[in-house]
């Protein structure tokens, strides 16, 4: 019998992992059950990005080992793309470091940042990979609670009567999943002056701001987070490539040094052809914006409406690609679900996998046509 490390005891399997085994079962058994759950984009990425991509393959350095920092044009088209749509400057040499998606980033942060036994503060509710990502490096995860009443956003004054001298990173995510509540500048603010006085890496995720958003926001706009903040973005969710795995981490070329250490021990470059095709997506224009929230749109209208069916309520304020909807008062996240996928052949996400704070929740997500929702609705009725 082989032992596993330690650390393995400290981390379950991932909650998709698990339910969608149950789910395809379902499938396989003849179940038509249609899925509301995961956050994996259906539609395809632009058009030339497959045309980039397709057409690298006969190119003389398609196959070879690429760039741990990636192509020099890959880290200008990141850095085009902040500082239009962003409105943040960003040295493309120092302050940018393309990843394999920003999950990969979490990890990587979180070696080159964390020794054993620091603290680390994770949003309940929140992404999953935080918690898990923070006790496999031996850390320990420190919740902090968000709230409907607070717009879902940290309460400073409440951290600040935490203990916070093991306290060494912090996770955010604005646009945050999975409330799709929106950040505000006086929230950005206060989060860098928090890092500043505490000395704590704070870190934002930011792979959601271009979807059904007006107004995206980088917390590296604000003046003076070079000093304390690092923010990860990814190509997944706004150009549909979340199977080609793409993102980047940025920030002051001393935070982005130490990270390049990690990871350039860990892996050996991202595919040529992938970095051509990233370079075509990030150049996109208005249009492909434009396009893809109609699509999301009609999808949110519909969810909407079966939230309505099931006796949900939502904030139809929330950004990003999921509904976050509120059951009635004295009904349980997992039971509901489990009932909905046994009785309707359903899957919706349940909002306790994001934490204690998500109870009495549900996650929809918009990934799902417009016709299986409408069929939702109508096996709801
Ligand atoms: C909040 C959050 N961060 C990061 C990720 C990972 O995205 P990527 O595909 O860039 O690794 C996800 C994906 O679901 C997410 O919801």
């Amino acid at each position: 019998m082989i032992e596993v490390a330690n650390r393995l005891h400290t981390v379950e399997e991932y909650y998709f992992s698990r339910k969608l085994r149950e789910v395809n079962q379902m499938i396989a058994s003849g179940k038509p059950v249609i899925n509301l759950g995961i956050g994996s984009p259906d539609m395809q990425p632009p058009q030339k990005v497959v045309e980039a991509i397709s057409g690298s393959l006969q190119d003389a350095n398609a196959h070879k080992y690429q760039s741990y920092q990636g192509m020099p044009e890959l880290r200008e088209a990141m850095a085009s793309f902040y500082r239009e749509h962003f409105s943040v400057s960003l040295n493309p040499t120092s302050e940018i470091l393309p990843l394999m998606g920003s999950k990969e980033g979490i990890m990587h942060i979180s070696m080159a940042y964390l020794n054993e036994g620091d603290e680390v503060l994770i949003p309940n509710p929140g992404y999953p990979t935080y918690q898990s990502v923070t006790r496999l490096v031996g850390a320990e995860p420190v919740f902090y609670e968000l709230d409907a009443a607070n717009n879902w956003l940290p309460n400073i004054d409440e951290l600040e009567k935490l203990d916070l001298s093991k306290v060494k990173l912090m996770w955010v995510n604005y646009p945050h999943m999975p409330t799709g509540a929106q950040p505000s500048e006086i929230a950005f603010r206060g989060l860098v002056d928090f890092g500043k006085r505490h000395n704590i890496l704070i870190v934002n995720d930011n792979p959601y701001s271009f979807v059904l958003n007006d107004n995206p926001m980088s917390i590296l706009n604000v003046e003076g987070a070079e000093d304390v903040c690092l923010e990860l973005n990814s190509l997944s969710k706004t150009f549909n490539m979340a199977g080609w795995r793409v993102g980047m981490v940025l920030g002051n070329s001393t935070l982005i040094s130490n990270i390049l250490k990690v990871k350039s021990n860990m892996d050996s470059g991202m595919f040529y052809g992938i970095q051509k095709g990233a370079i075509e997506a990030l150049k996109c224009s208005k249009m492909w914006y434009v396009t893809l929230n109609s699509v999301y749109k009609r999808r949110r209208d519909l969810i909407w409406k079966l939230a309505d069916a099931l006796n949900c309520t939502y904030d139809s304020e929330a950004t990003g690609m999921f509904v976050w909807a509120k059951l009635p008062s004295h009904l349980k996240s997992e039971e509901f679900i489990d009932t909905i996928l046994k009785n309707n052949n359903i899957f919706i996400t349940p909002g306790t996998i994001f934490g204690s704070q998500g109870e009495g929740y549900i996650r929809f997500s918009l990934c799902a046509t417009a016709e299986d929702i409408e069929e939702c609705i109508a096996r709801v009725k």
